[in-house]
């Protein structure tokens, strides 16, 4: 067999550390697979004497990722430090610098720097390869960039973040408040104790920003996703939508249309039938319509020492192969230039719900605000009656554009019967 290939390993938390145990569990099916034995032979973190439940004996220690990123003894480099800039930013470019192939689960770094990072590996003609960083054992990198190479994708949309995709969860099935779940996942380890990144949408965002480059041929764009969290979700909303017949998901969406491509992050309600509505828990799910492949689904773990370890571990066997894709799936040059769609221009129906004063004429004055502004409504449900109290009025409407949507709603929310900001999620076909 030839000779081993030798893995810095810049980080070693959750996933560094399962990317240690998988290549050590594993060996002999990864050597074969592989062709040759894949072994990290050099780690980095901050603290030397952390005890990290797997033996570091044998292997270099560096204090400086991007000095291990630089050694010449080092065949490839794995950075699962995180961030978007600071030290896992500097030991990708050290990397690619110092001509060694690149492997990373930092979707923050790809969706930000990704576009300069892709360049900056074509040109020294190193692989920079990612399929840990969104989605995290679901190889949907390779799904959508390789295997449905052939098709013109017309929308991506995914469930992928399983910490928001929990707590929405057990808010459904035990009817709890957002604050209250959220809480509790902090207690058992699914949210962070900063949780903004995952319950405001932007891991989320980060992850559709991938995607969508790699869907659309086009270089990453964040800065034009439009991103939401969860934190406005109510269990009463979550009532209502199992109701009409809906489940509420936070949904990164990427879509083909007029003008250009559509990106946006969001809670959405979608039908019940449809493939994203029952993933549940902590699971993603990614679902590509294509041409000539048709709806193509893909469900699995997004995170955990074990999936992101296995979608690293497949990374370095590609490249212990020699198995080479441009990174955003064609060569830079050879980027689609699509223009980004604004969400004011998006087209979709909305779910609204108003709390109001319970008084004759209340119903009447909504809806003509709808009218004036061409919002048409598919239906409307009104539960119970306690004249002269709040009660909650629930509208569905058809399809109409945000921008409308957002000026009628301003209208309504200053109305006098009118006793809360209404509640908005859109409504998404599958
Ligand atoms: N966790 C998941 O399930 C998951 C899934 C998909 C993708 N990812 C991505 O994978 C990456 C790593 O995530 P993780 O959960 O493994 O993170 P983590 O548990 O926080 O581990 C981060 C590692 O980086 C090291 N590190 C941080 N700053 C450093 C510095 N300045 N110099 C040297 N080492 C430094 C830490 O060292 P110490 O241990 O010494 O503190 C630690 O070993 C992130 O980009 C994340 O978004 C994670």
């Amino acid at each position: 067999m030839t000779r081993p290939l030798g893995v810095g390993l810049a980080g070693l938390g959750t996933v560094g550390g399962g990317v240690l145990a998988l290549l050590r569990a594993n060996a002999e099916i990864v050597a074969a697979r592989a062709g040759r034995p894949v072994v990290v032979t050099a780690v980095a973190a901050r603290e030397r004497g952390r005890d990290r439940g797997v033996s570091l004996e044998g292997l270099r220690w560096f204090d400086d990722p991007a000095a291990l990123a630089a050694d010449p003894a080092i065949d490839v480099v794995v950075e699962v430090i995180g961030g978007a800039d600071g030290v896992a930013h500097a030991t990708v470019q050290a990397a690619i610098a110092a001509g060694k192939p690149v492997v990373t689960a930092n979707k923050a770094l790809l969706a930000v720097h990704g576009a300069a990072l892709a360049a900056a590996a074509e040109r020294a003609g190193v692989p920079l390869a990612f399929e840990a960083a969104v989605a995290g054992g679901i190889p949907v990198i390779k799904a959508v960039r390789e295997g449905l190479a052939g098709n013109r994708i017309s929308r991506v949309a995914g469930i992928l973040n399983g910490t928001c995709n929990y707590i929405l969860t057990v808010m459904r099935e035990r009817g709890r408040e957002f604050a209250d779940v959220l809480a509790e996942a902090q207690k058992l380890g699914y949210a962070e104790a900063d949780p903004g990144i995952d319950v405001d949408g932007i891991d989320a965002a980060h992850k559709l920003a991938i995607l969508a480059a790699l869907a659309f041929g086009r270089p990453v764009a964040f800065e034009a996703v439009h991103v939401e969290g969860i934190r406005n979700v109510s269990a009463l909303d979550i009532a209502f939508a199992g109701t009409l017949g809906y489940r509420i998901k936070l949904l990164g969406i990427a879509r083909r249309q007029e003008g250009g491509i559509e990106a946006r992050v969001h809670p959405c309600m979608v039908p019940e039938a449809s493939p994203l509505a029952r993933v549940d828990g902590v699971f993603n799910a990614v679902v590509a319509e294509c041409d000539f492949a048709g709806q193509v689904t893909l469900e699995g773990r997004g995170a955990g020492a074990g999936p992101t370890a296995s979608a690293v571990v497949a990374d370095l066997i590609d490249i212990a192969r020699g198995r080479f894709t441009p990174v955003w799936g064609a060569q830079s040059g050879a980027l689609s230039d699509a223009a980004s769609v604004p969400m004011a221009a998006h087209v979709g129906a909305y779910y609204l719900r108003l709390m109001v004063v319970d008084r004759p004429g209340v119903i009447a004055d909504v809806t003509a605000i709808l009218r004036d502004g061409g919002v048409s409504l598919e239906s409307m449900l009104q539960r119970g009656r306690s004249p002269g109290e709040a009660v909650p009025v629930v509208l569905v409407t058809h399809e109409t554009r945000e921008s409308a949507m957002r000026e009628a709603l301003a209208r309504i929310a200053a109305l006098d019967a009118v006793l809360e900001e209404p509640a908005v999620i859109r409504i998404e076909p599958a």
